[in-house]
């Protein structure tokens, strides 16, 4: 299979050679129906792909990649249940999360979708029951305050789609910590009412450090304030971990389950998503995964040539595999999306982040592309310098909401929207030394002036970008926008035959930083295979500690 790949990477490296004589607007020139041959729609959804350096022989041949590396045949693995994470033993099945309760989902021959709906059932309860005021709290006053305690997928997702949705957020407040240092946790209580706040310990294996130390800190200032038997009252989790929720303190009723084939960076549709139910409450939450579901059918049922997460995994194949392009930047001209990078940057790079493949033989590609990005337009004002004009090329993809929730500021949105619709149609058309001299001359500079300025002045275009459009960011959008980009992961892995469900990249780190707080904590441990940099640094950090 990967021969065949790779053959057919060296033929789109040959049509993208013979592309380069063309530009992108040239593109557009010679096509008067590149908008409409580039760009798939979802309802009311639309992903414009035309100004991106391509033309049909290169999807085509995308299309032969998807189809030699089996992407459909994968899909469907995944979406029935077959243990596709291999180094952990275990099915993939966070579409399962926003099936259709009715369509049966077997792992190891038991159908999980009745487990589904009833945690989903008892989050409903536990966040209409929260938001009525039907449960109190320890005080018998309404909780008007959310702490998730999480981090990584436990704290991403909940946080991104807390901020995404806040238009319909009408419930308690929702506050994150995420950090193990010490000002996240304290920042964040010391505003708060401990008689009319509840925390959510969200953690899948309800062992990672940072997540059980701010789950700790939260209990003493709990504990301090109300004590023991009320602070529990307080408390309630999200984990696989049953056993050691109910260590920690918290009962059943307030723990809410799910299960080893949901991977952290994939849970938002699970009991991990129950501080944005609270916020944004049931029925919205129901939309938010009937979102996920359309665009799960969609992924599932549509051919390869409209599939639109199959689309954008291929061009991601084209950007990294063929045109070379490390990073490609997100840019959400929508400002409740800015923290989409973030989130994406876990679910692409803890996902695709791998140097061998499921079998565990060196990869002879290069995979995972580095995400970064910002919201516009204040990424404007920051780093577009240099995708104008620096020596880099970074593919954009830009994200549009057509319609803001302020209705009285449609100022504020056609701004928005011309600013997002300029700076993609800039970066291809860019503005040649032509027209700048010219516009110089008007300008009434002379030709010095202009010799000296002009260079600075050029913008070679040519530029990659896409525009994923949409009408509104409503709970419905979003759970398609996410399953989208969750999709588009799938694809890639799949074509650079990753598993791209496990992350044994952050074990290591982990283990390293346990024995270095017995350094930290005991000066007298042995150093002898210690490197001299970090032995610096802890002689130093000793003689600066002021606790000493
Ligand atoms: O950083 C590694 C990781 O395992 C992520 O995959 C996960 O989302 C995060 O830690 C948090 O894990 P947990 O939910 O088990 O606390």
């Amino acid at each position: 299979m990967n021969e065949k790949r790779d053959s057919l990477f060296s033929e789109l490296k040959q049509i993208k050679t013979k592309l380069e004589e063309i530009s992108i607007s040239d593109l557009f020139n010679s096509n008067p129906k590149r908008f409409d041959d580039f760009s798939v729609s979802l309802d009311d959804m639309i992903f414009d792909y035309s100004k991106l350096h391509i033309n049909k022989d290169v999807l085509s041949k995308l299309f032969d990649v998807a189809k030699i590396c089996e992407v459909e045949e994968k899909r469907d693995a995944m979406c029935r249940g077959d243990k596709i994470n291999i180094t952990e033993n275990r099915a993939v099945l966070h579409t399962a999360l926003r099936n259709d309760i009715n369509k049966p989902i077997y792992v190891d021959g038991k159908n999980i979708m009745p487990d589904v709906a009833q945690v989903l059932e008892k989050m409903k309860a536990f966040a209409t029951d929260i938001r009525s005021g039907k449960i109190l709290s320890s005080s018998n006053e309404k909780f008007t305050d959310i702490v998730n305690i999480g981090i990584g997928g436990s704290h991403l997702g909940p946080e991104m789609v807390a901020k995404a949705l806040s238009p319909y957020c009408d419930g308690p407040k929702v506050h994150f910590v995420s950090n193990v240092d010490s000002s996240h946790i304290s920042d964040t209580i010391k505003q708060l009412n401990p008689a009319t706040t509840l925390v959510i310990v969200a953690s899948k294996t309800f062992t990672t450090i940072e997540t059980m130390t701010n789950a700790n800190s939260a209990k003493k200032w709990l504990v301090n304030s109300l004590g023991e038997k009320a602070a529990n009252l307080h408390f309630a989790a999200l984990s696989t971990a049953l056993e050691k929720t109910k260590a920690f303190g918290i009962c059943d009723d307030r723990v809410f389950g799910f299960w080893d084939w949901v991977g952290g960076r994939y849970s938002i549709w699970s009991a991990i998503g129950l501080s944005v139910m609270l916020a944004i409450g049931a029925e919205d939450f129901q939309e938010f995964l009937n979102g996920a579901y359309e665009m799960d059918e969609h992924f599932k049922t549509t051919p390869l040539e409209q599939n639109m997460p199959i689309i954008l995994g291929l061009i991601g194949i084209w950007h990294t595999n063929i045109c070379d392009y490390a990073t490609r930047a997100i840019l959400p001209y929508d400002e409740r999306l800015s923290r989409f990078t973030a989130y994406v940057q876990q679910l692409d790079m803890e996902s695709n982040g791998k140097r061998v493949t499921s079998s565990g033989e060196e990869v002879q590609v290069k995979t995972g592309s580095i995400v970064w990005g910002e919201a516009g337009t204040n990424s404007q004002h920051s780093f577009f310098q240099l995708l104008h004009q620096g020596t880099n090329i970074v593919p954009c993809e830009f994200m549009l909401a057509v319609n803001n929730h302020e209705d009285d500021m449609k100022i504020h949105n056609d701004l928005l929207i011309a600013n997002c619709l300029a700076q993609s149609q800039a970066l291809m058309n860019g503005r040649d030394i032509n027209e700048v001299i010219q516009i110089l001359k008007e300008n009434g500079l002379n030709e010095e002036e202009i010799a000296k300025l002009s260079p600075h002045k050029v913008f070679k275009g040519n530029r990659p970008s896409s525009t994923l459009m949409y009408k509104r960011l409503n709970p419905k959008t979003l759970g398609k926008i996410i399953a989208l980009y969750e999709h588009r992961v799938f694809v890639e892995g799949a074509i650079w035959n990753l598993d791209s469900f496990d992350q044994w990249g952050v074990e290591l780190g982990k283990e390293l930083a346990t024995k270095m707080l017995s350094h930290l904590q005991d000066s007298n441990t042995d150093k002898e295979n210690m490197d001299a940099s970090s032995i610096g640094l802890l002689n130093t950090i000793k003689s600066w500690n002021e606790d000493k």
